[in-house]
C-alpha cells in the first residue's frame, strides 16, 4: 500500500543542511549570520521571552560558560522574537539583581539577536504552534565552522537546558570530526570511542583477531579504541582563548 502523509509539515533545516543565512541587530551590534562566524562553531539558541525566570537562569549559565565554549572555539548567539530594547533591559537587569546557583553580577557578552518579525525563528523552525504560537520554543542549533548545521536540540518552554550535555555535544562532534570516530552512549572524553567498521572483511578479521593496533572488537560491526582525554585536548582545545 502506498503511504499517505496528510498532516503538512512546515519545513525546518535538518542536520546536515547549511545554516539558513539571516541579517539581524543583536545586542552586540549587526550580524551577518552565519557569515560572521566562517571558521567558528556557533551553538545559534532560541528563548521563549525575555523577563521569564527559566531564560534568565539559561543566560547566566551560557554566559558563565561562555571561556569553556570559546575553548572549544564555539561561539554563542541567542535570540528570542522580543526587541532589542527589551534584550538591553533584561540583561542589565540580570547583572544588576539576580543570583542563582552562586552566579551573581553575570554579564552577557555574547550576542542576542531581536526577532520581532520571526522571520529568523521561522526560517529555523523555532515556533512551534502547538507549543505557543507567539514565543519561540528552546531550540539549540550546533553550526560547524563551514556553517552546516551538526546537531539540533529542542526543549519545550517549561525545561531548561542542561548545559553539560551542550559542552559534551561539542566536544564529541569536534573529538568525531577530529579523530573519524564516532562516539557511544553518554560518551565523555577519556571514554573509548567506537571505531566504524571496516570496509573489508580481511581488516574486520584482522581486528577480530586483535592485529589492528589499538582496536578493540567484540563483533565485526563493533569495535572500539582508546583515545585519552588528553589527546582529545591536544586536537580540540584552543589555548589561550
Ligand atoms: C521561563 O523562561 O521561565 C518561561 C518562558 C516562557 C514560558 C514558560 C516559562
Amino acid at each position: 500500500m502506498t503511504e499517505t502523509i496528510t498532516t503538512v509539515v512546515p519545513t525546518m533545516p535538518r542536520i546536515g543542511d547549511p545554516a539558513p543565512a539571516f541579517t539581524a541587530a543583536t545586542t552586540q551590534g549587526p550580524i551577518d549570520f552565519p557569515g560572521d562566524y566562517a571558521g567558528r562553531w556557533v551553538i545559534l539558541f532560541s528563548h521563549p521571552a525575555d523577563f521569564t525566570p527559566v531564560c534568565t537562569t539559561e543566560f547566566m549559565t551560557f554566559a558563565s560558560l561562555e571561556d569553556q565554549f570559546a575553548e572549544l572555539n564555539t561561539a554563542l548567539v541567542g535570540l528570542s522574537v522580543d526587541g532589542l530594547y527589551s534584550h538591553i533591559a533584561w540583561l542589565r537587569r540580570i547583572k544588576e539583581t539576580i543570583e542563582f546557583r552562586g552566579m551573581s553580577d553575570v554579564e552577557v557578552t555574547f550576542p542576542l539577536i531581536e526577532d520581532i518579525t520571526m522571520n529568523v525563528a521561522r526560517a529555523y523552525g523555532m515556533i512551534m504552534p502547538g507549543e505557543d504560537s507567539t514565543k519561540a520554543v528552546r531550540a539549540v542549533f550546533v553550526i560547524d565552522p563551514k556553517g552546516v548545521i551538526r546537531t539540533i536540540i529542542y526543549y519545550p518552554l517549561s525545561l531548561g537546558r542542561n548545559f553539560d550535555e551542550l559542552l559534551r555535544v561539542v566536544t564529541a562532534l569536534q573529538t568525531a570530526d577530529a579523530f573519524s570516530v564516532a562516539t557511544p552512549a553518554d560518551w565523555r572524553p577519556g571514554d573509548p570511542v567506537i571505531v566504524p567498521p571496516a570496509g573489508s572483511c580481511g581488516v574486520a578479521k584482522d581486528r577480530m583477531d586483535g592485529h589492528v593496533d589499538g582496536v578493540t572488537c567484540v563483533d565485526w560491526f563493533f569495535c572500539t579504541k582508546e583515545i585519552s582525554a588528553q589527546e582529545i585536548d591536544d586536537a580540540i582545545r584552543q589555548p589561550n582563548r
